[in-house]
């Protein structure tokens, strides 16, 4: 009965804009992925860290992430080229012995000991499949396809998105719904499994490519798509995920803060 972490830090940070990986991206002078590793050795649940790094790009990880964190072993494995491609590269590299499988995101790389512990514990209590999560606190609206201004054509970006017609007009997108916020929650990681949950959630998704893999952002997704329960721990402010240069901003404030 053993817990190991697979931690996500294959992605590019195209959003963010740094010159290389996110992960690699400094917060107090520590690479992310260094911060979510050492706070997930710190829990005291995983007996290992499988990192997942961007094929080809190991070296960089390996000098700045040690071999062993507060007596954790931690091992880089090449991901792939889907966050669900790279999770599943991880899982494959776990011994026999594992039984808890947390996935965790180097993004967010403040994700507490604590939070950390409190998904491993429903796990080991017997729920399957647990993910942190936050109320949300906006408002929220359903929206309908966007539209341009009349008299100019509707044109959909690549990524379906909408980008102004011809005249440069701005979209617009018609409500067709104001959401009921109390019956949502923004899910974070570490997200944690039964291992042979997880194995079968990803088998199962394994033939998805292109945008239907990228759609699915996190591991729960899979195993939902099973008709697996899925349970919301509470999560925390401070395992925000790291996507844009304000979210950089946020997390330096959350240190400065003195949540180590
Ligand atoms: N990730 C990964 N393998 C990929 C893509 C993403 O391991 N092929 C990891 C990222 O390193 C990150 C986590 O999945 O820790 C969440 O992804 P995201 O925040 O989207 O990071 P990036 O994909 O790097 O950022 P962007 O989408 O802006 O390029
Ligand atoms: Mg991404």
């Amino acid at each position: 009965m053993t817990t190991a972490a697979v931690l996500t830090a294959a992605g590019s940070g195209r959003r963010l804009g740094a010159a290389g990986p996110k992960a690699l991206v400094p917060l107090a002078g520590e690479p992310l992925v260094l911060h979510a590793a050492r706070r997930l050795a710190a829990s005291g649940v995983v007996v290992s860290v499988v990192v997942t790094v961007p094929p080809g790009g190991e070296a960089p990880f390996a000098s700045v992430l040690p071999a062993e964190l507060d007596g954790v072993p931690v091992r880089l494995v090449a991901g792939g080229a889907s966050r669900q491609a790279s999770v599943a590269a991880g899982l494959a590299v776990l011994g026999p012995d594992v039984d808890v499988v947390l996935v965790h995101d180097a993004a967010r790389a403040l994700a507490g000991p604590g939070l950390v512990r409190a998904v491993e514990a429903e796990v080991r209590a017997g729920r399957a499949a647990v993910v942190p999560g936050l109320p949300v606190t906006d408002t929220l609206k359903r929206v309908g396809r966007p539209q341009v201004a009349p008299g100019t054509t509707t044109v959909h970006g690549a990524a379906g998105g909408p980008v102004p017609g011809p005249a440069g007009a701005p979209p617009a997108w018609p409500v067709l719904a104001t959401v009921d916020r109390g019956e949502l929650r923004a899910v974070q990681t570490p997200q944690g499994f039964d291992r042979a949950l997880l194995d079968r959630a990803h088998a199962a998704a394994a033939h998805l490519a292109g945008d239907e893999a990228t759609a699915l952002t996190d591991d729960a997704g899979l195993v939902e798509a099973l008709g697996a329960e899925v349970w919301v721990v509470p999560g925390e402010e401070r395992a925000m995920k790291v996507t844009t240069a304000h979210d950089l901003a946020v997390a330096r404030l959350l240190l400065d803060e003195g949540d180590q």
